[in-house]
Formats: C-alpha cells, sequence, structure tokens
C-alpha cells in the first residue's frame, strides 16, 4: 500500500515538472525573443474612424490632439486604453474570442496569441465576465456617432442596456472631451487589423450596409 502512495506521489510530482516546462518554461524561453509591435508602429496604419472623428468633431478633435496624424493617434489609443482600464471596462467587457460555442459567429474570427504581441494589448485585457459583448472585434461595428451617444446614455442607443452614462466623458453642453474621444478611437482600433467580420445580429450597422 505504501509502495502504491508513494508511486503515485512520484507520478503526481513528475507531471507537474513536465506541465510546468512544457507549458511555463518553454514558451517563455522560446517566445522571449518575439518582437512587440511598438505603439509607433501601431499608430502609422490610421484606420478610417480616425479621420472621421476629426471630421465630426473638428474643435473638439482639435483641441485635445491637434490633427490627424500616427503621433496623435498613438496618443489617443494610449489614453483610451488607459481609460478603458481606469472606468472599469473590463469588468463588464472580454477582450477575447474565445475557441468554443461558435463564438465566432457572433464576434468574428477566434482570437490568436500574435494580436496581443503589441505595445497596447499587452498585458492583454482578456476580461472574463461578459455582462456586455466582447470587445476586440469592435472596431467598425458601430459608427463613432454611435458610440459618443452610446457613452453618453446607453439606453438612447440600446434600449435595455444596463451599461452606466459616461457623463465625464462630456463637457456641460455634452460635447465629447478628450476622454470621449479617446475611448471611442481606441474600441474602433480594437479589431482593426482583422479583415473579414461577419455580418451577424449583432453588428447592425454591417446588416445595414449589407441590405443598401
Ligand atoms: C455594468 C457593465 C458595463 C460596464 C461597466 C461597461 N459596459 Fe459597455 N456594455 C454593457 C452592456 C450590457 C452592453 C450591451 C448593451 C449596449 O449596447 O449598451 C454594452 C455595450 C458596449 C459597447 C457596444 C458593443 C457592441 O458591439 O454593440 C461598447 C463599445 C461598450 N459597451 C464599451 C464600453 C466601455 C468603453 C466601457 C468603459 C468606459 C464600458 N463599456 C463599460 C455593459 C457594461
Amino acid at each position: 500500500m505504501e509502495r502504491l502512495g508513494a508511486a503515485f506521489l512520484i507520478a503526481g510530482v513528475v507531471t507537474f515538472l513536465l506541465g510546468f516546462v512544457l507549458q511555463g518554461v518553454l514558451p517563455m524561453v522560446t517566445y522571449r525573443k518575439l518582437p512587440v509591435k511598438t505603439l509607433a508602429e501601431i499608430s502609422q496604419d490610421i484606420p478610417e474612424e480616425f479621420r472621421q472623428l476629426a471630421e465630426d468633431y473638428p474643435e473638439e478633435f482639435t483641441r485635445a490632439f491637434g490633427e490627424v496624424n500616427p503621433a496623435s493617434f498613438a496618443q489617443a489609443l494610449s489614453r483610451g486604453r488607459a481609460v478603458y482600464i481606469a472606468e472599469g471596462c473590463w469588468h463588464c467587457h472580454s477582450q477575447y474570442v474565445r475557441p468554443v460555442s461558435q463564438e465566432d459567429l457572433r464576434f468574428g474570427p477566434v482570437s490568436n496569441a500574435a494580436e496581443y504581441n503589441n505595445e497596447l494589448n499587452l498585458p492583454p485585457l482578456f476580461g472574463t465576465r461578459r455582462v456586455g459583448p466582447d470587445l476586440i472585434r469592435e472596431a467598425g461595428k458601430h459608427s463613432n456617432d454611435w458610440h459618443i451617444a452610446h457613452f453618453f446614455e446607453p439606453r438612447d442607443v440600446a434600449p435595455y442596456s444596463v451599461m452606466p452614462p459616461y457623463r465625464w466623458f462630456f463637457d456641460d453642453k455634452g460635447r465629447p472631451n478628450k476622454d470621449a474621444l479617446a475611448i471611442t478611437a481606441y474600441v474602433q482600433w480594437l479589431g482593426s487589423w482583422v479583415e473579414q467580420v461577419p455580418q451577424t445580429i449583432y453588428n447592425v450597422d454591417a446588416l445595414a450596409g449589407a441590405k443598401q
């Protein structure tokens, strides 16, 4: 009996060590040298939504970020991510399309490791709770105006929403401030690197576009 116990103990320790080496040490030493895309590199690729933001809110945009260029885009993105963290958006939203339950039908292609290997996604904001939808493929699902209206009062555009309004993203006349523009630029960037986002019932704007 004792010998059996000892055999299980040894088997357990060996399995643990094997797991530790294969899933912990090995990926660490092999992936450590992979280049991490910097914010400066990311911001070279300015999506249409960011240009539109400057056109839609010219005064507010100029005051907050100046002109549309890689530097102002980089500034908006990093501020947007900081706001996302500070406001606890990750408490209700994930940023990871899981390879289960046909999530790709709802949110777009399943997430892969390479997408997170850049300055703006490290550490990744995977999140676990999904009070609201996953956001890693949010780019282009709604217009900038939709997002601005949504941050001001979610129920104006999504009648049964439990998302709180973010009035401190606006001045006393209801004009979007720097944080509103930054968080909109940030959510419109999430997933902008993926070409194929499916047109599902959750993607209302894309559906409307498809009908035209
Ligand atoms: C209390 C939970 C909660 C918090 C906190 C929250 N949200 Fe939401 N969010 C939701 C819910 C629920 C929805 C779905 C209904 C709707 O569209 O309002 C949603 C929807 C969204 C959508 C639209 C998603 C889509 O594809 O239609 C975006 C973008 C979004 N939230 C961004 C944010 C950001 C950015 C923050 C932080 C500033 C935030 N949310 C904080 C619950 C939350």
